[in-house]
């Protein structure tokens, strides 16, 4: 019996969250999330069961951010592009299931990075369990997530696997790099959000390259520029929603990217606009971390009130386009028209 199988045997019993799949999934999404609503239902029993340990702490932990309510963004996609791809093995639930775990290793990881207090509206784990139990069960999720693959017995899968999770550890570090850096242009930007984004959603639409491999190349294609669409569209967010402290509809705090020091594309763009707020935000990066309140709060409102939120937008629209037209090579379904609708989810989301 294999390691992973001797956990889940031993704990699985009763430990099964009540299952809504993307419960609380935007107006845009119903479509697509009806399509596939069987496979969303079996991967999230996937992903609790991937959850599991004998070490009674790390479902717990690992339960506490995975089942608090999160949009279950990477599962939707996997099922729509197995689907899409007409690929119909067993496998494509483990991806599914997977696609998440390795998300949930990620924010895990990023909150004890970026500080941050609150996530899908309620405090994050490393606030309630401390930073270094959230390290841990995020390292235990990576490495659940690496025997869960290998249960595919497909080699590739393995390797995409590790090669998506090295480029997002890239980002990450090349992001906390540039922390405070008032220079960060665009081409670095992009080159942080390929990788700490964009290369896991591309993971999850090319469903770990075990469908066709036609059409593999084509279902990266969508999930990269999804991905970039994606997370520029949550850094537009960060701006737009940055009145209030504490966790407002995405169920995240406001303005945190800002006091972190991190520059994203509204801030990129309207510090080559205007020379005068790059000069303040340099001070303000070069001043105390995190940066107070209210130096953050005067930022944001100059970029709120500039068009850089609105061009980052058009930016995020371009990306979505070209995801969109990479669906062509596919052949004509129903998940293919969903996947569709979800270019334009990804830039109007509000959460
Ligand atoms: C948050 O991802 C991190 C980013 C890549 C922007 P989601 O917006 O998918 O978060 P949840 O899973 O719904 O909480
Ligand atoms: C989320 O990145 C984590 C990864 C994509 C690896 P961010 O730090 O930009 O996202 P939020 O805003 O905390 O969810
Ligand atoms: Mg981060
Ligand atoms: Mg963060």
């Amino acid at each position: 019996m294999s390691e992973l199988a001797r956990d889940l045997a031993a704990t699985a019993a009763g430990f099964l969250p009540s299952v809504v799949p993307l419960g609380g999934a935007s107006a845009l999404l119903l479509d697509a999330v009806a399509l596939v609503a069987d496979d969303l239902e079996l991967a999230e029993r996937e992903l609790a069961r991937l959850l599991q340990s004998s070490v009674a702490v790390i479902p717990e932990v690992g339960g506490h951010l995975a089942f608090a309510g999160g949009k279950r963004f990477r599962p939707l996609l996997t099922a729509l592009c197995a689907s899409a791809a007409e690929y119909r093995s067993p496998s494509r639930i483990t991806i599914a299931a997977v696609g998440e775990l390795l998300h949930t290793a990620t924010l895990l990881h990023d909150d004890v990075i970026d500080r941050g207090e609150f996530r899908r509206g309620r405090a994050t784990a490393r606030m309630r369990f401390g930073n270094g139990m959230a390290v841990l069960v995020g390292d235990f999720c990576l490495s659940r997530a690496l025997q869960a693959v290998s249960t595919t017995g497909d080699l590739g899968a393995i390797r995409s696997m590790s090669d998506t999770v090295t480029r997002m550890a890239e980002g990450e570090v090349a992001q906390l790099q540039a922390c405070g850096d008032h220079t960060l242009n665009r081409e670095r930007y992009a080159m942080v959000i390929e990788r700490k984004t964009a290369a896991l959603v591309a993971w999850c639409t090319s469903v770990a390259g075990l469908p066709d491999p036609r059409l593999v190349g084509p279902l990266t294609r969508y999930g990269n520029e999804l991905g970039f669409a994606f997370q520029i569209a949550d850094d537009v967010l960060d701006f737009q929603r940055s009145t209030a402290i504490g966790p407002g509809e995405t169920g995240k705090e406001a303005g945190q990217d800002l006091r972190d020091g991190k520059m994203t594309l509204p801030l990129i763009l309207a510090c080559e606009a205007d020379a005068g707020l790059h000069a303040r935000v340099r001070a303000a990066l070069q001043g105390p971390a995190p940066m107070p309140q209210v130096t953050a709060q005067a930022l944001l409102e100059a970029v709120v009130e500039s068009d850089a939120t609105s061009r980052a937008v058009r930016i995020a629209q371009d990306h979505a386009q070209r995801a969109c037209e990479a669906l062509s090579a596919l052949p004509p379904s129903p998940a293919r028209t969903a996947l569709e609708q979800v270019t334009t989810y990804v830039v109007r989301r509000s959460r």
